[in-house]
Formats: C-alpha cells, sequence, structure tokens
C-alpha cells in the first residue's frame, strides 16, 4: 500500500504491506527461502537469489521508507552492518566529521576498522553546528551525526548541519536510533542517509538486531544497495519480519515511553542523592530549542549520576534495581539500565570518553513501558 497521504500512525501499521498473493494471508510471510524458481534463465519474478532480494525484506523496507518521509530503505543484519556500508561510500584519503558523542560501536568501526583503510575521521562537538566548518578541507566527504547523542543526550541541529553540507558538496548521515521516526524524522531536515539500530525502538521488544538505512536519493541508494549485495550484509526474513511487526506499534510505544521518561528525569532531578541529569526534554538543556524544533517530544533516554560523581554508589544501584535490567541495548519495552564507561561505551579511550563528559559514574536507563509509579519505585529503592 503506497499511502504517503496518510498520518504517521497509519503508515506504520499499513505502509508497504499488502495482502500476500498467493493466500490473502493480512500478515506479511516469512519468506524462508534462498533461492527463487526461474522460468528460463533471467525470467523470473523479481525475485532472483536471497542475499540481493527477499519478498519479506521488500515489505519492511518499503514501510522503512514510508515511515522517515523518504523514498528508498534498506535493511541490514544489525546497525552495524548499516554504518559498515555507509562507510564503504568512502576512498583512501576521504576524511569524515563525527559527532564526538556517539554510540561507541560506531566510534570503534571508525578508528579500529576504516582507519587502517586509510581514511581519517576527525570527532567534535556538534553541539553548535558551526564547529564543523573548522574542520571542512578539500578532502572531507562526509558528516556523521546523532541526535540526540548516546549517551550524553546532546542535541545537534540536523538543519544546520545539512546547510553546511550542501553548501561543501558533503554528506550527511544522521543516527536517528534514539529519536525513532516516532520522533524526528532527519530527511525532511535535509539529512541525506538515516541509519537505524531497528534493534531499538523499531524492533521495540529486545528480540531481533538488525539495522537499517533510508535515504531520497536514487544514484545513493543504487550505490549502497550495491555495496551491500557485495559485501552480504543482509538480515534473514524472520528478523525483517519482527522488525516489521514492531513498527505496527511504534507510535503508541513511543507515547508511553515519551511520558514515562519525562517523570523518570523530573523524579531523578528532584532527588537530593541525584547529580547531573541528561534528558533534552528539559527546558534549560543546552539545546532544547533545537529539540523542540526538530522533535515532537523527547524520548525515553535519560542519563544521570549521583551527587559528587560517585562510583561506588553508581556501581553499587546497578546491582540493586530489579525492573530496571542491567543489560546493554535500549528502546524495548522493558526498562533496562547501564554503565556506558564499561558496557556500550567501553571501546573509547578513557581520556576520550572523560574529555566529552562521559564520565565513569554515567548511569544510562532506557525508561520502559512498565506502570510509572513501578519504575519509580524501584529507582527510588535503588538510590536509598
Ligand atoms: C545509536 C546507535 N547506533 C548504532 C548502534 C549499532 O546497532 P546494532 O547494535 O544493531 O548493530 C547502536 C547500538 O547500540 C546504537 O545505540
Amino acid at each position: 500500500m503506497d499511502n504517503k497521504q496518510h498520518k504517521l500512525a497509519t503508515r506504520l501499521i499499513h505502509a508497504g504491506v499488502e495482502p500476500d498473493p498467493s493466500t490473502g494471508a493480512i500478515m506479511t510471510p516469512i519468506y524462508q527461502t534462498s533461492t527463487y524458481v526461474q522460468a528460463a534463465p533471467g525470467d523470473h519474478k523479481g525475485y532472483e537469489y536471497a542475499r540481493t532480494q527477499n519478498p519479506t525484506r521488500t515489505v519492511l523496507q518499503n514501510a522503512l521508507a514510508s515511515i522517515e518521509n523518504g523514498k528508498y530503505a534498506l535493511s541490514f543484519g544489525s546497525g552495524m552492518a548499516a554504518t559498515d556500508a555507509v562507510a564503504k561510500l568512502l576512498m583512501p584519503g576521504d576524511e569524515v566529521i563525527v559527532a564526538n558523542d556517539l554510540y561507541g560501536g560506531t566510534y570503534r568501526i571508525f578508528t579500529k576498522v576504516f582507519s587502517n583503510y586509510g581514511i581519517k575521521f576527525h570527532f567534535i562537538d556538534m553541539s553548535n553546528a558551526e564547529n564543523i566548518r573548522g574542520y571542512i578541507n578539500d578532502k572531507t566527504k562526509m558528516i556523521w551525526t546523532e541526535t540526540p547523542t548516546n549517551p550524553l543526550l546532546n542535541i545537534v541541529d540536523i538543519e544546520a548541519c545539512a546547510k553546511i553540507a550542501k553548501e561543501k558538496n558533503l554528506l550527511l548521515v544522521v543516527d536517528n536510533t534514539f529519536a525513532s521516526p516516532y520522533l524526528q524524522n532527519p530527511l525532511d531536515f535535509g539529512a541525506d542517509i538515516i541509519l537505524h539500530s531497528a534493534t531499538k525502538y523499531l524492533g521495540g521488544h529486545s528480540d531481533v538486531v538488525h539495522g537499517a538505512l533510508i535515504m531520497n536519493d536514487a544514484g545513493l541508494e543504487e550505490r549502497l544497495r550495491f555495496i551491500q549485495n557485495s559485501c552480504g550484509a543482509v538480515p534473514g526474513p524472520h528478523d525483517c519480519w519482527l522488525v516489521l511487526r514492531g513498527i505496527k506499534t511504534l507510535h503508541v510505544r513511543m507515547q508511553r515511553h515519551c511520558e514515562n521518561g519525562k517523570a523518570i528525569a523530573e523524579f531523578l532531578r528532584s532527588n537530593p542523592k541525584v547529580g547531573k541529569v541528561y534528558w533534552c526534554g528539559f527546558p534549560d538543556h543546552p539545546n532544547h530549542d533545537v529539540a523542540k524544533k526538530q522533535m515532537r517530544d523527547f524520548g525515553g533516554m535519560i542519563s544521570f549520576t549521583l551527587k559528587d560523581d560517585n562510583l561506588d554508589a553508581a556501581m553499587d544501584l546497578l546491582k540493586k534495581t530489579k525492573l530496571f535490567s542491567l543489560a546493554e541495548s535500549l528502546g524495548g519495552v522493558e526498562s533496562l539500565i547501564g554503565h556506558p564507561a564499561s558496557m556500550t561505551h567501553g571501546s573509547i579511550p578513557r581520556e576520550e570518553r572523560v574529555k566529552n563528559g562521559l564520565v565513569d559514574s554515567l548511569i544510562r536507563l532506557s525508561v520502559g513501558i512498565e506502570d510509572i509509579d513501578d519504575l519509580i519505585a524501584d529507582l527510588k529503592e535503588a538510590i536509598g
């Protein structure tokens, strides 16, 4: 169903999905096949080999493109596989300007893998997009950002980055994992490529690892599709189906993530044992106005420290919560608590982390959609 005229809540459920032509099944089947029979060489129904195309994946990709207001989407075996494909657009000698607060795995693939192929990455503070200009030279090809950032919830002005990217003929990539398409659509602000770890809010149930890229430019889609088919980072059909099922409830889940996130952020701020609270919905967040401009709400990701950056107390708290489970990842229906310095961001050297504000005692919450009274009671009990 091509339903760009429908509102997001309708598109999340229907976009890209048609009843199965052979049976009328309302749910897209899991096409668990590696190949497709041809009547004669080259005479086929649009599907030849499952690394290249799979009908379950096609439906998901059409849905992803629609919900991000894009023309094309490619889905991948993981968020990192999607990152890998985008980085393979680059050539030795090229330079990339990257936000300095971002997922540790993205930092790792850039510094430990792609820098070995002669690509240079500048990690910079993008809370003021104008900072980017100082790092642009004739080798610069790409700007890479996340917003809100992981784990410090900084906000980067996508429109301002896009203006610089267009002016200097650079590609702007926005990792939209933390916001999800429910809160923010970066292509609408001029981004060239949106990246998702669909493992998170899009899947929504902590039961699948998946990645996605969404774009408007046909040439870019062709290059990325070629890279994906050549390198092979494709998702299995069952995983595509899980993500397709997950996105049907994205809007109702996100609504509750946002409500619960706000209540927890306010609770933490009012707790005398808590130090700094990082959440982009606070009116005194440094880029709250930008968040209001480009996001529809502020999400359920929050980071905080305890008073005096008390590391021992933070470690203790991580062991004490009962509803907030200590685990990597985010964006599922269940609440998670994590310690970025040793978990999601352990691959960033300490000196680099601390310089950017990611201190050892920082705790990150992915606020789920459980009853808010229970979540607050859990944190209150653990903070003591
Ligand atoms: C913001 C962000 N981008 C990308 C990734 C990588 O995605 P995946 O774990 O699906 O490979 C993650 C994973 O935590 C993430 O948080």
